[in-house]
Formats: C-alpha cells, structure tokens, sequence
C-alpha cells in the first residue's frame, strides 16, 4: 500500500481509498461501543484526521487503548466519507502500529494552551503544536514564491560567502570567526596577530550578501541572494535576531523608482501565494492569532503602496499632533513607533519611504544631487514596520570613496567593489527583504523568536 498524508487522505476525493498514514496521535478517544477515536497529525496540513480503531484490533487492549498524546504510529485503513461535522474524511483502521509511546506525566506538550514564551524552552518539540506547524508551512511557502518570483522574472540565484572581511552595513555588528585560540591569542605589539589566524587575516559571519551580489549583477545583470545573515546586535526586541534570512536582489540598469515597483511586486506575490496556498493555516491564524490578519494581507494585495519622501514623512509625522517617545526630527532614524504610525494611523497601508539623510545610511547609496540624502528606500508595513531597506547603489568612484572615508571605512580594503566602479560602472540597485518579518506580518505572529526553527537572540542559543 502507498504511503500517503493527512493532506491527501482529507480530501473528500480520497473516499473508499486504501491508505497507509504515519504521524502522532493528537488526541485519544475511547467509545462505549467499544472502540476509539484518534486524532492524528502528520504535519502535511494543518487538520488532524479522525482514525477509528476497532475493539477486534489484535492490539487494541495492549497499545492502542494506551495511546497518548504525542504517540507515533502508523495506520492503515480505508477513507470513508465522515458523519461528523467539520471533516469530510476519516479512516478505518485495519492495523495501528505504534512506533513509539509518550509519558503523559512527563511529555510536557499537553492538550491545554501553552504560552509561546514557555513554547520556546521546546523549541525541539514546538513544531508539534497546531500554532509552529502552521508557522512552518507558511514560512516554506514564502520561501517557495521568494524563488518562483525572481526565476519567473530571469533572476540567477547566486550565493555569497557567509563567512566575509568586509562590514556590508558599515554598522560594525559583526559576529567574529576564528580559530584561535581566545586564551593565548599572539600578539603582534598590542594587537592580536590575525596573519596567524585561519584565513590569515580578521574574518566575521557575513550581515548581507550584497557587495557581492553587487559583483554578479554587475556582470549578469539581474540576480537574487538568499541565505543566513547575523548581527550582533545587541536588541532584544520582537523584530530582532541575531541570525536572520534575507532575499536580496540585485539588478544592474535599475534605478531608484525600478527598485519600487519591484519590491511591491514582490511583496505583493508572496502575500497573494500564502492567502492561495495555506488556506487552512491562514484561517488559524485569523482566528487565533490576529483578527485582522488576512484583511489586511487582502488590502495590501489589492492596493498602491503610497511612496514618499523621508523629509515628507518627518514633517508629517511632525505636524501630526501625535506624541511619540521620541519626536521625529529630520536627520533622525526613525523610530518603531513612527514607522507604526505612519502604516497604521496615517495611511493604513504599506508606505515605501526614499531618499534617507546621507549621514544615517550606509556608504553604497547613491548621494542625491542635494548633497545631504542618499537614494535610500525602507519598505513599512503595518505592525512589523520595516520590512524591506534598499537603495539605488553609487556607481560614481570619487563619490563612493569619499563617502567611505566620511564614515571611517577604509576604500583600500574594498579595492574589488571600487573595481566594479573601475571598470565598466552601470547604475544599480537593489534591497533586502527579512524572511522572518514577511512571515511575521502575513502571519500575524508577535514575536520574531516564534517565527524562526531556532531563535539566535543575546543569551540564547540552547538549541
Ligand atoms: O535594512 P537592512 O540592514 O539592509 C541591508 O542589509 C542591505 N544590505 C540590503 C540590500 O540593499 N541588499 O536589512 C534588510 C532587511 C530589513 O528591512 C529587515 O527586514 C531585515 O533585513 N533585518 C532583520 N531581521 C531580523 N533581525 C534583524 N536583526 C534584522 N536586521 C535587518
Ligand atoms: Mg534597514
């Protein structure tokens, strides 16, 4: 017999079919006709399937009446139409194996609700709960259309080193790799000797792979990076990880308004995908997690996303009689709070906010001909606030250099990126997306630590 899944075996097409399913029982059930009803969820959908298990069952007195929450087993059975509400389809089983049993006094997912703060103490086992299950799905069907968008539209996929010299964001939040040893580090004078080291110079874990998508689409002309990223910084926020994905594209001959309206494009589909591929789970999450939540992904969907200046946005979020934490004053990043206000109170929508001061944004944006901003874009949503930073990139040697010296970076060291504008410099552009903030905002999840496998965060690494 075929192995198949909940998913498949749920569907009503799946009627008077022999199956064979494998998971872990959610719930246990015995009749006093004799038998039992199991819940079991394999993961291949958000819904259970309800298995009845007969009395005549060779080992239903042995394992079967002894099953708990968290079980494994595999079923066999026929798919029969279901007489109860709410599921088209359940199974009667004509064998149950167990594969492997849970104790209830110490199996400590239980049927009772669980706190996702305690949930992330069994990160190893959260997976196993209706909320992590949905959450997985979701995050691989955005991963799924993050590669479907940019492969329809002739991008090549390319991957930079995630282990790297140079300081993409010029933040200086690096994670540092080496192989030295921490308690006997050699000297040279004062300074550690690096020459020493495995690479034979300082090297970090990579915050972007964008001067290097950079070198590739400054000779292929359109591609993506998609991989880990780290930052160590120290924010313990809802928005923050220390390890994080990002889907970066890069594109040679786009300008600032090109990278716009590729970006909502891409949001735009990546929304659309989740509300037609993860019915189920986007029904969850309505329900249980943000009411308002595929309302929102609906409107975003079907609307402009409203583009406006940094200056526009201080003097509107100045005039706006709204008190902040922090005001806003031009020169300022924005804070949390404005970017909510102006997607939540002002606009009600995604806003696309451009040309940034020069002195708040890193060293590869294009320098306006204003001399103070830079061709800079953050994409805001509601809730998350932003969850896309872009930018037109500059292509002007003397002017790139400079501004790397303005803000302490050595062009020397980035002798193959100032290459690029040696030889051949065309305009470019491109931006990031945060895997985890597009999965928290399409699912309405709270906390960015319950929407990666493993969080990364300041003091946690457990698992
Ligand atoms: O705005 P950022 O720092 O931009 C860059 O790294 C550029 N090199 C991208 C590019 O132009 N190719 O980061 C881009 C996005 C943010 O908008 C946010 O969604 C996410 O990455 N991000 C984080 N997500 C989780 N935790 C963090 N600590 C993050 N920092 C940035
Ligand atoms: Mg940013």
């Amino acid at each position: 017999m075929d192995k198949s899944s909940v998913a498949l075996a749920r569907q009503p097409a799946a009627v008077g079919r022999q199956v064979q399913l494998s998971g872990w029982v959610r719930t246990r059930r015995d009749s006093k006709g004799g038998f039992s009803f199991l819940e079991l969820n394999d993961g291949s959908c958000f819904g259970n399937i309800q298995v009845i298990a007969d009395g005549k069952l060779a080992n239903y007195e042995s394992e079967v009446k002894k099953l708990t929450a968290g079980s494994s087993v595999t079923v066999s059975g026929e798919v029969r139409a279901s007489p109860a509400q709410g599921q088209p389809t359940e199974i009667h089983a004509e064998t149950v194996t167990v594969h492997g049993g849970a104790d209830p006094e110490t199996y400590a997912l239980q049927k009772k609700r669980h706190s996702f703060e305690f949930l992330r103490t069994l990160a190893h086992l959260r997976p196993r709960t209706n909320t992590f299950g949905a959450v997985a799905r979701v995050r691989n069907c955005v991963c799924r259309s993050i590669h479907d968008f940019f492969q329809e539209q002739g991008f090549l996929y390319v991957h930079p080193p995630i282990i790297t010299g140079s300081d993409c964001e010029g933040a200086g939040q690096m994670f540092k790799v080496t192989t030295l040893d921490l308690g006997k580090l050699p000297r040279q004078g004062q300074a550690v000797d690096f020459a020493q080291d495995f690479f034979g110079r300082p090297t970090y874990l990579t915050v972007s792979g964008q001067l290097e998508a950079e070198v590739f689409a400054c000779s292929l002309g359109k591609v993506y990076t998609f991989g880990p990223t780290f930052r160590a910084e120290n924010s313990n926020t809802s928005r923050h990880l220390a390890e994080f994905w990002m889907v970066e594209p890069e594109m040679a001959f786009y300008d600032l308004h090109d990278n716009m309206d590729l970006a909502e494009a891409f949001l735009k589909r990546i929304i659309r995908d989740v509300l037609q591929r993860c019915p189920e789970d986007m029904q969850f999450f309505n329900e249980r997690i943000d009411p308002a939540v595929i309302a929102t992904l609906e409107g975003v969907a079907d609307s402009e996303f409203i583009r406006l200046s940094y200056t526009e946005a201080v003097d509107r979020l100045q005039k706006s009689g709204a008190t902040f934490e922090f005001p806003a004053a031009w020169g300022n990043d924005l804070q949390a709070e404005h970017e909510r206000y102006l997607t939540e109170q002002t606009f009600k929508r995604p806003v696309i906010l451009y040309d940034y001061p020069s002195t708040i944004k890193p060293f590869y944006m294009r320098l306006n001909d204003d001399g103070r901003t830079v061709r800079a874009m953050d994409v805001l949503v509601p809730r998350v606030g932003e969850i896309i930073g872009g930018s037109q990139r500059e292509e002007r040697l003397d002017v790139l250099e400079r501004r790397m010296k303005e803000q302490g970076l050595d062009p020397e060291a980035y002798w193959w990126y100032l290459d690029l504008r040696r030889y051949g410099t065309v305009p470019h552009s491109g931006f990031g997306l945060g895997l985890e903030r597009t999965v928290q905002f399409v699912t309405g999840m709270g906390n960015i630590r319950d929407v990666i496998p493993f969080p990364r965060t300041p003091g946690n690494a457990e698992f």
